[in-house]
């Protein structure tokens, strides 16, 4: 292994930056030469590398998004897109490559690998921490702790105004991002996925809610991912049959993939970018470097994308009982 690229697919994450520093200075401390590779599979395919040096990633650690930029490659899903960034790939002599990214850009890693050869180390890099084979993925701490300060805000207005506020947080199909910041929220009900909610069950525990406790204003977490539908679609239901509730909807969206990493996603990039340049030294492919109980461990591609991480309903447990 004499040369290698990294690159970011996908969704951006905070803390892909100190990720592409930790490959880069990695690289250069086992005597690599490291590219970067511009806007993921898009830029691969296009033949968009750029010879990395340590100074080029200094003063990115505490930045969010991705100096490398990221994109969906729709092309890369295709034989002949494949082709194309195996043909630069070769030109440019890369030896092995990191990707940070989630589970879509595994499974290019993957068939790249079965039809190329040309090894992979992933990077779990994703708000939604769906990724089997790490207790975190890069960026989820911070989307956390950003969805957090808004409930925290929104929470001030609904308490002003005796209002009943419904937050619609990220997570594709996961409830990672709901759970952890429902609760830290102080969430009266969170809705995930991973757990079966019912119309009736909302609107009774709202009804509750005034009833018993007088409690004027309330709070309800939707992941995006929630089965009932989108947060507007459980809002309008519960005022149907709580007309004298005063609702309002807000969805968090992309606010939750920006701004500066927390300590723990520039910890979590630091250690996963370097752990991806030892793997690929230690001529491991195909793999995902994640931290299990505080240790790096690699799993390969296909449990990580295909294996559910799940989710611990006890969690709901824990809103339900703190709610009353
Ligand atoms: O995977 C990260 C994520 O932010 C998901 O939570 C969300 O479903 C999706 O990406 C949104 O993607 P886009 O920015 O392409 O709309």
């Amino acid at each position: 292994m004499k040369r290698i690229a990294v690159f970011t697919s996908g969704g951006d994450a905070p803390g892909m930056n100190a990720c592409i520093r930790a490959v880069v200075r990695g690289g250069i401390y086992y005597g690599l030469e490291v590219y970067g590779i511009i806007r993921g599979y898009k830029g691969m395919i296009e033949g968009d590398f750029i010879k990395m040096d340590s100074k080029m990633v200094s003063n990115i650690i505490q930045r969010g998004g991705t100096i490398l930029k990221s994109a969906r490659s729709e092309e890369f899903r295709t034989k002949v897109g494949r082709e194309k960034a195996y043909q630069q790939i070769k030109a440019h002599h890369i030896d092995g490559l990191v990707c940070i990214g989630g589970n879509g850009s595994f499974t290019g890693a993957e068939i790249f690998y079965q039809e190329y050869g040309v090894p992979t180390v992933g990077v779990a890099g994703t708000i939604d921490n769906d990724l089997y084979g790490t207790d975190y993925t890069l960026g989820y701490d911070t989307a956390v702790n950003t969805a957090l300060d808004a409930i925290d805000k929104i929470r001030d207005t609904a308490d002003s105004h005796d209002r009943v506020f419904f937050i619609e947080v990220m997570g594709r199909d996961s409830g990672y991002i709901a759970i952890q910041s429902g609760i830290g929220g102080g969430a009266e009900i969170v809705m995930v996925p991973e757990n079966p909610d019912t119309f009736e069950g909302v609107v009774e525990t709202l009804a509750q809610a005034t009833r018993s406790t007088r409690r004027s204003s309330s709070i309800v977490i939707v992941a995006e991912g929630e089965e009932l539908g989108n947060a507007h679609t459980i809002a309008e239901h519960v005022k149907s049959k709580l007309p004298y509730l005063d609702i309002r909807v807000t969805n968090l969206g992309h606010i939750q993939r920006g701004g500066k990493p927390t300590a723990i996603d520039r910890l979590l990039g630091s250690r996963l970018g370097l752990a991806a340049v030892e793997g690929l030294i230690e001529g491991r492919a195909c793999v995902m470097a994640g931290i299990v109980n505080d240790k790096v461990v690699y799993t390969p591609f296909g449990d990580a994308i295909r294996k559910k991480k799940p989710l611990n309903t006890d969690l709901i447990k824990l809103v339900n009982i703190l709610s009353i």
